[in-house]
């Protein structure tokens, strides 16, 4: 084996202690002492990745940006179209992604789908959680056609290269990366600096040979990806993959993307054969009703490129216990309380002696501030106990003066609720602008003000 050496490094400030410490003398924090590897035995530069990650150096020189050539990198699209779309895509040959998630969510189910349905590529499915028969059963399950997929039960990243260099997978997938383990390091699997090493060695191997490597990352309890920060930095790609366990909706969002834009958006659903895409997603995020309810409104929003029609409930009570509730699920709950305000303030709703929950069906998040009018009409129409027309949708931002603002792109909003056969949309008239309305068939109610929207809704 190599020889190296190791340091302690204080991931707060970067001072360096030679053994352990619990705090650090230099800047006081606790606990922030890591393992590190500080030096290897030199290696031959054509095998450097498969000893280490920090050897064989070539001194680079600058050079004028204009004389810097490139060609795009054919990217590899798969049968998933959701991944291509979250990837920006398909998958860039030598790039790394990492899938975070909560356990039991369906991160090994959806990486062994896309192992077997890349067909006519050399797929290398690395597991350090199950065995090959647990991944046999699992693959019977998906009913997937066969490929040329390979399982390698392993957690050594030293076998693991050994295995590659048989094997030579066009893609390889490791799952875990908490799992892994690297010789150079002493600490136990799963430590920070063990999940850093494994790491670095993987994107060497990524970045040399032009394989493309998915980790799987296991996520903390209080949701972040577990292992340090660095892992997001060190990776192209992050993904999330989010839902509800007991719900079958399951949401794959980039929050991290080198190769194209963040905060695209997949979508699956979980059955009993594995992970299907839901191509039109606006139809499971409305729920099916026949009559129209108070406190239910429809807002068009966007996640990344992809136009969503998305279902805002809410429930405005009389407050039975002291100090009113504020509860709001998927939607920023200070956002709501703006709106709240802004409601009260401007347009004298008594809305500071109610209870108000607040709910984005189909167990979504949403940042989109074009949510805010929905947000809004869908309180009053529960306080008012007025329904809004279950054709009726809405796209435009509140501003604290009561005033309803322009939105980006609306145009792709409009297209999707029309397209979805919603027959009115309330938009902001600074809208607009630059804007040609007439072609839509759908009737845009175009207001500068709350007041006029709700006059408009309630009469
Ligand atoms: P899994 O991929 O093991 O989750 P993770 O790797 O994120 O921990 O997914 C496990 C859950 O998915 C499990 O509770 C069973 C469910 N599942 C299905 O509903 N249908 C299927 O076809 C498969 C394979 C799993
Ligand atoms: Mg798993």
């Amino acid at each position: 084996m190599a020889k190296i050496k190791t340091s302690y490094f204080c991931q707060n400030c970067g001072a360096q202690s030679a053994k352990w410490i619990g705090k650090c003398p230099a800047c006081g924090e606790w606990n922030t002492y890591v393992e590190e590897v500080v030096q290897r035995e030199e290696v031959t530069p054509t095998t450097a990745w498969k000893v280490g990650s920090s050897t064989a150096q070539v001194a680079n020189k600058p050079k004028p940006i204009a004389d810097i050539r490139y060609q795009e990198q054919q990217r590899i699209i798969t049968q998933d179209q959701e991944l291509n779309r979250v990837l920006g895509g398909g998958i860039v040959p030598g790039s790394m992604v990492l899938i975070g998630g909560e356990p039991g969510i369906g991160k090994s189910t959806l990486m062994l789908q896309i192992a077997l349905s890349l067909r006519g590529l050399k797929v290398l499915y690395v597991s350090g959680e199950e065995s090959e028969q647990q991944i046999k059963m699992r693959a019977e399950r998906l009913m997937a056609q066969t490929s040329d997929c390979f399982i390698l039960t392993e957690t050594g990243t030293q076998n693991i290269f050994k295995q590659i260099e048989l094997v030579r997978p066009q893609v390889l997938i490791i799952d875990s990366i908490q799992t892994l383990h690297s010789s150079f390091i002493e600490a136990g699997a799963g430590s920070v600096s063990q999940v850093r090493e494994c790491t670095a060695e993987l994107l060497k191997f990524a970045k040399e040979s032009g394989t493309p490597v998915f980790l799987i990352g296991h996520i903390t309890k209080e949701g972040n990806l577990a292992g340090p920060k660095i892992l997001e930095h060190m990776v192209d790609t992050v993904l999330q993959f989010e839902g509800d366990r007991h719900m079958t909706y399951r949401i794959l969002r980039t929050t991290k993307n080198r190769f194209g834009s963040t905060s695209e958006l997949g979508i699956y659903e979980m059955m009993g054969s594995g992970l299907r895409e839901v191509s039109n997603p606006s139809e499971i995020l409305i729920s099916q009703r026949e009559d129209a309810f108070s406190g239910i409104s429809i807002g068009a929003t966007l996640e990344g490129n992809r136009p969503l029609l998305i279902e805002v409930q809410s429930l405005v009570s009389p407050a039975t216990y002291g100090t009113p509730q504020r509860t709001s699920t998927g939607f920023d709950a200070k956002r709501l309380n703006m709106l709240l305000a802004v409601l009260e303030k401007r347009g004298g709703y008594r809305l500071g002696t109610q209870d108000v929950f607040l709910n984005i069906a189909g167990g979504l998040k949403v940042e989109d501030p074009a949510l805010d009018l929905a947000v809004c009409a869908s309180i009053l129409s529960s306080f008012e106990d007025m329904s809004i027309p279950n054709t009726s949708c809405f796209a435009a931002e509140v501003g604290l003066g009561g005033e309803v603002r322009a939105v980006n792109r609306v145009e792709n909003r409009i297209t999707e609720a029309e397209k979805l056969g919603f027959t009115d949309i309330y938009i902001s008239k600074y809208n607009k602008k630059g804007v040609d309305l007439s072609k839509f068939s759908i009737n845009i109610h175009a207001y500068g003000r709350l007041e006029e929207v709700f006059s408009s809704l309630f009469g």
